[in-house]
């Protein structure tokens, strides 16, 4: 069966603006992120405390936070790699993080500069201060179905590492399609393969169009949390072949047709969208959105 309400966790501001050759002002990153919470968004991921020589795009994190309107019954979580990033995030007031880890070695040593088992020194006394803090911490795994440098991920490889980041009290775990290559067969069996579904996400990148029936395959296995950006934009500067994430509208068109729930006005997402692409000087990548522009 299909859940009968989905919540839909909005990448955008992150995901979609860590990957863009421009840098965008930090006022205009503050009003994608207002207008999205207009829309009805219920948690906006907004930037990341990474190092600022690694992604430049986002170093005006803390500028950023100062700026944010913070609405009650939103949450704004942030990507956290170390204790360094956490301190950061801390002196903002942020309570809700997220840190993200890689299911190979490969990626683990570009994103991170660690190696598959090093990465978790790093991220458990992140976990564990955050908690003591009353910060909730989200986990991220990259790289579930496979990788530039080592092909296909092993599904016993994304459980192992996964369940060692719900085990340190991460309450959800995305599972993420870094470069997109994954399909619904693959969701499936992925995602059947962990012990608790209710405490999975998805976020799947659209390199191969694979995006929304992976989606839809994941909804079947019990996923009611699904990861998207604002026009599709995004992609992971340390996996070139990375693109962009699935569209956050291009998904709700999709939940709205099975007449699932998101609480999202797509009509002021498409708006949003059109307003942020023209800032980036390019149209929309979403399909729905170039749709419902011709009428
Ligand atoms: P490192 O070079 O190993 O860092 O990088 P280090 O711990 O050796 O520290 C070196 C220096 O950096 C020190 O300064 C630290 O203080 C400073 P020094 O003492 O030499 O003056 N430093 C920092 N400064 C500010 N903020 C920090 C920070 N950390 C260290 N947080 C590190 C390790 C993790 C920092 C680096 O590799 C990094 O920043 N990586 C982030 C890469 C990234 O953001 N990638 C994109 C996000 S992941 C993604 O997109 C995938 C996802 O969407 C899911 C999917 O699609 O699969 C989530
Ligand atoms: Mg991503």
């Amino acid at each position: 069966g299909l859940p009968q309400q989905v919540t839909v966790y909005e990448v955008g501001p992150r995901d979609g603006l860590q990957n863009e050759a421009a840098i965008v002002p930090v006022e205009v990153k503050a009003e994608f992120i207002d207008r999205l919470a207009d829309a009805g968004h219920k948690v906006i991921e907004a930037t990341s405390f990474v190092h600022p020589k690694w992604v430049p795009q986002l170093a005006d994190a803390e500028q950023l936070l100062d700026r944010l309107h913070r609405r009650p019954g939103v949450r704004y979580p942030v990507l956290v790699p170390n204790e360094r990033g956490l301190d950061r995030a801390l002196e903002r007031g942020v309570d809700e993080i997220a840190v993200f880890a890689s299911a190979t070695e490969t990626f683990a040593a570009k994103n991170l500069n660690r190696s598959l088992e090093s990465q978790f020194e790093m991220f458990e006394p992140v976990v564990a201060r955050a908690l003591e803090n009353g910060v909730r911490v989200r986990a991220y795994v990259s790289m579930c179905f496979g990788d530039p440098w080592e092909g296909p991920t092993p599904v016993s490889q994304v459980v192992a590492v996964g369940e060692r980041l719900l085990g340190l009290g991460c309450y959800e775990l995305s599972l993420g399609d870094t470069i997109g290559v994954g399909t619904p067969g693959h969701v499936t069996a992925l995602i059947e393969a962990f012990t608790s579904p209710d405490k999975l996400a998805v976020h799947f990148h659209d390199t191969y169009g694979q995006a929304l029936g992976n989606t839809l395959a994941a909804l079947r296995a019990g996923v009611t949390t699904v990861d998207a950006s604002t026009g599709g934009i995004g992609g992971c500067p340390y996996a070139e072949s990375a693109t962009g994430n699935l569209a956050t509208e291009d998904l709700v068109w999709m939940l709205r047709g099975l007449g699932i729930e998101t609480g999202l006005d797509l009509d002021k997402l498409v708006a949003t969208s059109t307003w942020l692409a023209a800032r980036l000087g390019r149209p929309s990548p979403s399909r729905v959105v170039q749709a419902l522009a011709k009428g």
